[in-house]
């Protein structure tokens, strides 16, 4: 199976209980990397990138790497746009080709972020594209977005309510789950993950992956968290792989610059693939 939609992949997770790992992407290595680590585990992938990295590389320059890189690939993918508050920017996405986007409400009042939301649920389904949806924010700051302060949970009523209204495809609630890295081990309202389930059977985003411990990502899998969203990780391994070699580097005096794609690619499809076996996706691939 080669690029398909997000919802297929989601749904599937979801029926079985395995996650998904969606990784966030800041360069064509990292893409390529995570795609083959993909390919290696046979497992299905979601590749996320942020408003900041579609920025910074252009939309159609990374839209063209990603459909060279897919092209003919034999496991499941979708490409995915990471929190968005810019609506027009949505709209570019949609039409450039990305499978999904979440579109990033959660500091509007819910009222006016669920009007905004069918409309963008209506849009991506005259491209055959998905919605992820949120209400509140998601803790910490990712790529320029969001903020450090803990936003308040809606209640249960009030996310089922925006679930329902808007059809969205993924939900992510917050559950004290946090973007960045974890000063020390979060406490998670699993709970929350299993109630929303029970009521909707909807899969669930989980946000803020980077330093949940095993177990956690265990136990939200089987409740439903379906797609495992990875930031941080792939930032800290891209960068210490780079300083590592180049110390070496400096150390041999010796600079070639191939020899440092290969080994930073290599850290980084050993830390995709990693997630890929703690998720349990490995041979999901269908
Ligand atoms: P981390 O940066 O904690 O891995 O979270 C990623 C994320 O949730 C992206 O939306």
């Amino acid at each position: 199976m080669p690029v398909v939609p997000m919802k297929e992949i989601v749904d599937r997770a979801f029926r079985d209980r395995y996650g998904v790992a969606a990784i966030n992407v800041v360069n064509d290595l990292t893409m390529e990397a995570v795609l083959a680590a993909a390919v290696a585990e046979r497992s299905p992938l979601i590749v996320q990138t942020s408003v900041k990295t579609v920025r910074s590389i252009g939309i159609d320059l990374l839209f063209a790497m990603w459909r060279e890189m897919t092209a003919g690939i034999e496991v499941p993918v979708s490409l995915h746009l990471d929190h968005c508050p810019d609506r027009s920017f949505i709209s570019d996405c949609l039409r450039k080709g990305w499978n999904s986007v979440l579109f990033d409400g959660s500091r509007l009042p819910v009222a006016e972020n669920l009007r905004l939301t069918v409309d963008i649920v209506a849009e991506a389904r005259s491209y055959g594209a998905h919605v992820e949806g949120e209400i509140e924010a998601i803790t910490g700051v990712e790529d320029d977005i969001g903020s450090d302060e803990e936003a308040n949970r809606e209640s249960l009523p009030v996310a089922l309510d925006f679930i329902r209204k808007t059809g969205i495809d993924v939900f992510a609630p917050a559950i004290g789950n946090a973007h960045g890295v974890y000063r020390s081990e979060p406490h998670l309202d699993a709970q929350r993950v299993s109630d929303i389930v029970a009521a909707e059977p909807i899969p669930i985003a989980l946000h803020g992956g980077t330093g949940m411990t095993d177990a956690q990502f265990t136990d939200l899998i089987s409740r439903g968290c379906a797609k495992v969203n990875i930031s941080t990780a792939l930032k800290i391994t891209y960068m210490k792989s780079n300083l590592a070699f180049l110390l070496d580097a400096r150390d041999r005096d010796t600079w070639d610059p191939p020899s440092l794609f290969t080994s930073v690619r290599a850290a980084v499809l050993e830390m995709a693939a990693g997630h890929m076996r703690r998720f349990g996706s490995v041979g999901r691939a269908w």
